[in-house]
């Protein structure tokens, strides 16, 4: 429950990156001894990766932020179905089980509410490195007796096909060159944990990647980098309230998009060192946004900042150029008030003067994020149903927003 109008102020804590630690947990099953991952955040999309990895064999052990994996017992090479479909992350795990057993039973994820998600470049990938892949009764079927270096060209810079291509090439016989690359931060920190490992990689971060297998790797200790998602969704929340808030342990860097457009609507966005302040403006500027891969505008931030234009003065655009069906947030956001025209993947929103409290259903993760967003900034109350899309990539997001002044609660179901 949020009950909008009041303005955030304060300081607070971004938690590690989803998207990087769900990566960085899984290469765990590349070395056998205890891995230790600092700053790892409690979410449900952590704890579902922890039950498919203990699912391979992997023993776990988790203290608070801390988690601690150990691969020396890995010889279950299938990922079943009601996993995968839980968290279509965990096809992360094909490339580091076919490299480790040398062959891969892993479900298909199928589809999810933001678009048709295929894998297709993830098992072209694993095929150019020699693997002979299947696709029988719901599941990818792959086998290697050894995987062989080669040049892949990516048609699309996908994030999690290029992770599954570098876990599978570290230990590959040769040399890798992955063209077309995603360039995301998360994939830099995947790749510093995979050299500190001991593989031999250049080129993380760029599109170009360059990797030379090696025989064997050994156990790490790490810390995940903060949730750059995470980051932005409370600088607009700042933003949104007029609100003047300081976020800490982040890292402005890979924040640059929408730290730029933010300004553009009037904000007042200040980094110094690893922390954010963010002051928003008395009237909040239309600005148009197209999403693209890093380091464009994240499609991840989205939602959020559609919620942001839905109460600014004019017109603005926002162009998804990454996932076909991303504007599922946009009929509840009408509900509350909200004047958007979608035609095709643009949606046009003409801003209103204030947005009103209604009960909302979450349909996605991010979706969700723009829906607590939008009853910060409404009249009244604003009830967010399925609140566990949330919790699948947002530590204690309502703790953080009453650390700021909301007035938010959360409400068994
Ligand atoms: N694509 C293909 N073929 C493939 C793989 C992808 O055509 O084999 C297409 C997709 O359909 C999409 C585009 O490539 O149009 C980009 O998708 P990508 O594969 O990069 O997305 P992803 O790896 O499945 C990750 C994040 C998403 C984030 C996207 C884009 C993780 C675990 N997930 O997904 O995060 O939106 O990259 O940045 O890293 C979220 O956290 O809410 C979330 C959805």
């Amino acid at each position: 429950m949020v009950k909008g109008g009041k303005r955030l102020e304060g300081e607070v804590k971004v938690s590690g990156a989803k998207n990087a630690a769900l990566p960085i947990l899984v290469s765990s099953l590349l070395v056998d001894g205890w891995n230790t991952y600092h700053n790892v955040p409690r979410l449900m999309d952590i704890e579902s990766t922890k039950v498919l990895l203990s699912k391979l064999g992997a023993d776990l052990e988790t203290d608070g932020h801390e988690v601690r994996i150990n691969a020396r017992g890995f010889n279950n090479h299938e990922a079943p179905y009601d996993l995968v479909r839980k968290m279509r992350a965990s096809i992360l795990v094909l490339g580091p089980i076919l490299a480790r057993l040398k062959k891969a039973r892993v479900s298909l994820p199928g589809g999810c509410a933001i678009g048709a998600r295929p894998i297709n470049l993830h098992l072209k990938g694993l095929a150019r490195l020699g693997a002979k892949i299947d696709l029988q009764h719901g599941y990818v079927e792959a086998e290697a007796q050894q995987l062989k270096g080669n040049e892949i060209y990516l048609d699309v810079a996908t994030v999690t096909g290029t992770e599954n291509l570098m876990m599978a090439a570290v230990l590959a016989e040769g040399t890798t060159v992955l063209r077309n690359a995603a360039r995301e931060p998360e994939i830099k920190a995947l790749a510093d944990v995979l050299v500190q490992m001991g593989a031999d990689i250049s080129g993380a971060g760029t599109s170009i990647m360059v990797i030379n297998g090696v025989p064997e790797l050994k156990p790490v200790s790490v810390s995940i980098l903060p949730d750059r998602i995470e980051t932005g969704t409370l600088m607009v929340a700042a933003a949104l309230t007029q609100g003047d808030v300081t976020l800490v342990g982040c890292e402005p860097a890979h924040l640059e998009a929408v730290t730029h457009k933010l300004r553009l609507t009037g904000a007042d966005v200040v980094s110094r060192g690893s922390s954010i302040r963010v002051r928003g403006p008395a009237e909040i500027a239309s600005v148009d946004i197209k999403t693209l891969a890093y380091p464009g505008f994240p499609t991840d931030m989205q939602a959020q900042f559609m919620v942001l234009m839905s109460v600014a003065k004019g017109l603005s655009m926002i162009s998804e150029t990454i996932f076909e069906n991303r504007f599922i947030h946009v009929s509840e956001l009408k509900r509350m008030g909200a004047d958007i025209n979608v035609s095709g993947n643009t949606a046009l929103i003409k801003g209103v003067p204030q947005l009103s409290g209604a009960p909302v259903m979450a349909t996605d993760l991010r979706a969700s994020a723009s829906l607590v967003l939008a009853g910060l900034a409404a009249r009244g109350t604003t009830e967010v149903r399925r609140v566990y899309h949330l919790d699948r990539g947002y530590e204690s997001l309502e703790k953080k927003l009453a650390l700021l002044g909301a007035d938010i609660y959360r409400e068994k179901e």
